[in-house]
């Protein structure tokens, strides 16, 4: 893992490109295409705290990562100071940095009292950051990824509260917990940003890179966190309008090196391609079931092959996990993806609505 200082990061750019947390999609192998693709900062999914704190089984399920994959920050739900706190000091030697949850608008989550639940309890979130604060290393990130409260007024009192309890940096989605598609609120990201000394990173509809160099200069936040924007495209950052066929190439190339399972392998190019396919095209590519199918796909329709080795990484030797044992990266096999997108084929914009997900 390189040392990096995520403050440090933020000072060197105009704004750094980030690509967000996704629950099933921001994993180790994902990650790595991002980075080699113009990502400067990679956030891992979700991990639910209290299970990754007892479980060795869930640790070695949900996190994986290698020397490539830094800078990184870990994101966990907890609704507990404890469960926090344990966590991050889990993942200090494999990261750089954590982030609390406090934006996922779930009802799961809103009832069992995570992600965008928290933001009713500011209190706690304050006391979550102070006292992982005070058991990190100075330099290690400690961040929380929010959304927008009523009132302005209400979120910059809260994203100061928690400025003071330590936060290296924050991150809004310009969206309130009961917003889903409506347009991000831009004036609100201005307004948060100037009343912070700490950066802060706008989230909400950053799908191209002169996207978000606009909303950079509307805002003047110091970074451009993209979710379905990446999964669409992930050289985005790069100012390709499409994924290049290169990007294609490596994300074949990386995968299958790590071992990838075949839905998260295959839901990915899914995504990649949902612009550059014909219609027909995609019904066809989607409804495949096998590595060997999608390869002999490409092949012939894009003169795509696997080029073994070519990513410099293999999963018997790159692959680290936070514990003793070294496992292979497992992925469950996304019921989202399985009752919407393969079933219907007329589907015409899958990632519209792959917010409905997590949104
Ligand atoms: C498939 C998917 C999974 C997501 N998982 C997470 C997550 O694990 N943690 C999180 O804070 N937000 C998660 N989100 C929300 C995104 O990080 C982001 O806040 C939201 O999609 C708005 O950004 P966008 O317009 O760039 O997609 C997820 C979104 C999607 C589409």
């Amino acid at each position: 893992m390189v040392n990096a200082d995520i403050l440090d990061l933020f000072q060197e750019k105009d704004f750094l490109r980030i690509c967000a947390p996704m629950v099933r999609y921001s994993k180790l192998p994902f990650r790595i295409l991002a980075k080699r693709n113009g990502c400067d900062l990679c956030y891992s999914p979700m991990i639910m705290a209290d299970s990754f704190v007892q479980s060795a089984k869930a640790r070695r399920n949900e996190f994986t990562t290698c020397t490539e994959d830094s800078p990184l920050i870990v994101q966990f739900a907890a609704n507990s100071v404890s469960d926090f706190v344990n966590a991050a000091e889990i993942v200090v030697p494999f990261s750089n940095g954590v982030d609390l949850n406090c934006g996922c608008p779930q009802r799961w989550a809103m009832k069992e009292g995570y992600g965008a639940h928290l933001l009713t309890k500011p209190e706690i979130i304050h006391d979550m950051v102070r006292q992982v604060r005070n058991r990190v290393p100075e330099h290690y990130s400690v961040s929380v990824k929010i959304r927008l409260l009523e009132e302005d007024r209400k979120t910059i009192e809260l994203a100061r509260s928690l400025e003071f309890a330590g936060v290296t940096f924050l991150t809004l989605h310009a969206r309130t917990t009961q917003e889903r598609h409506s347009p991000i609120h831009e004036d609100s990201l201005r307004e948060v940003c100037q009343s912070l000394k700490v950066p802060l990173v706008a989230n909400g509809d950053v799908k191209s890179l002169k996207g978000a160099e606009r909303l950079h200069a509307e805002t003047g936040c110091k970074g451009m966190m993209a979710a379905r924007g990446m999964l669409s495209n992930p050289a985005m950052f790069r100012g390709y309008p499409t994924t290049p066929l290169t990007c294609v190439q490596d994300w074949i190339n990386i995968s299958l090196d790590l071992e990838t399972i075949f839905n998260c392998f295959h839901h990915h190019l899914v995504f990649m391609m949902e612009h550059i396919m014909p219609k027909e095209e995609r019904r066809i590519f989607n409804s495949l079931k096998t590595k060997s199918a999608v390869l002999e796909f490409l092949e012939k329709n894009y003169g795509i092959t696997y080029e073994p080795g070519k990513s410099g990484l293999s999963s018997a030797n790159d692959i680290i996990i936070c514990d003793k044992s070294s496992v292979r990266e497992e992925m469950s096999a996304g019921a989202f993806f399985e009752t919407t997108v393969q079933k219907d084929e007329s589907y015409d914009d899958t990632l519209d609505s792959l917010g409905g997900l997590y949104n």
